[in-house]
């Protein structure tokens, strides 16, 4: 598939899962994200719900169909009136459930919460548990997080995107457990994507210029709740200072190989908007991104 395309379903539709996060399964990679399929105005497109789709070898993906379908009923959080965004996904392998976190907002991006969903299987449906802000701090981009011992976190851009915080889950992953921490202060970075690599723990992230490229840059730390420092710019290839014209989406692994998956915003044409996947490989024990045309799948 060509980088920076919409990319197509098994059914030949264009594949509707922007902001997303892939998770992997029992072998299968279920990609969840937005489903933008309706007309966008002033750069917003009604909430539809999240998607999921299937795939083995990462480039041919079936259509699961909505998992969290927005709600036609005036004043609820999944109204179409809401901005949902980012859904990412965790398995929690003591309650075997699938955890379903996202951003809620409102169109004015004031809201600032995250929102929450869970479901006994990875295509759904979620059911919708409610909101918040954590820690009574506005939250906007974000990604959930799960580490080597099964604690899990949310990362979180706040203070109007100047410092990202970070919040320690409990061990159903469904509440906070009030553990946080101010990383990155007046960093202004947004749509974190993490992963670790030997004892790093690493993160990209995008400045904040809404739905226009910037330069991504990571972070790292030597722990969750550590000191977070941001380090250089991981792109190479043409387009490299604008990401290749993309954003972070997130990292996921196959076969012990780290790719990260980005998104080709359409800002005028929302759900025509692309994708790339690229693998991460380090250049002398730095991570770096190299361009590449095609995603072949593994
Ligand atoms: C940038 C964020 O990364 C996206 O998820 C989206 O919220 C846009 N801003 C909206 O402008």
């Amino acid at each position: 598939m060509k980088n920076g395309a919409l990319w197509l379903d098994t059914d030949g539709r264009g594949i509707q899962a922007h902001g997303g996060s892939i998770l992997q399964h029992n072998g299968i990679f279920y990609w969840y994200g937005e489903n933008k399929d309706t007309d966008t105005h002033n750069r917003s497109v009604d909430f539809v719900g999240f998607s999921c789709y299937k795939s083995r070898d990462l480039l041919h993906w079936e259509n699961c169909g909505l998992v969290l379908s927005a709600v036609n009923e005036l004043g609820h959080d999944l109204h179409p009136d809401s901005v949902c965004e980012r859904p990412s996904v965790l398995y929690n392998a003591e309650t075997q459930k699938f955890v379903l976190w996202f951003h809620l907002d409102n169109r004015r991006y004031t809201r600032a919460e995250v929102g929450l969903a869970v479901s006994n299987t990875p295509t759904g449906p979620f059911t919708y548990m409610g909101s918040q802000r954590p820690g009574s701090h506005d939250s906007r981009d974000f990604t959930a997080f799960q580490d080597r011992d099964g604690r899990a976190y949310l990362f979180c851009s706040s203070d109007w995107n100047a410092t990202m915080r970070v919040w320690e889950l409990d061990k159903t992953y469904t509440k906070l457990t009030g553990s946080g921490k101010e990383i990155l202060i007046d960093q202004a970075r947004e749509a974190p994507a993490l992963w670790h690599s030997g004892e790093k723990y690493l993160m990209f992230s995008s400045g904040c210029t809404g739905w226009s490229p910037n330069t991504m840059l990571y972070a790292e730390s030597s722990a969750i709740f550590g000191s977070w420092r941001l380090i250089d710019a991981p792109c190479r290839g043409p387009g490299a200072r604008r990401t290749f014209g993309a954003q972070s989406a997130a990292v996921f692994a196959a076969n012990g190989q780290p790719y990260l998956l980005l998104d080709h915003w359409h800002p005028d044409d929302l759900r025509n908007s692309g994708y790339t996947i690229l693998p991460i490989t380090f250049e002398n024990g730095l991570p770096a991104l190299n361009w590449q045309d095609e995603w072949m799948g593994i």
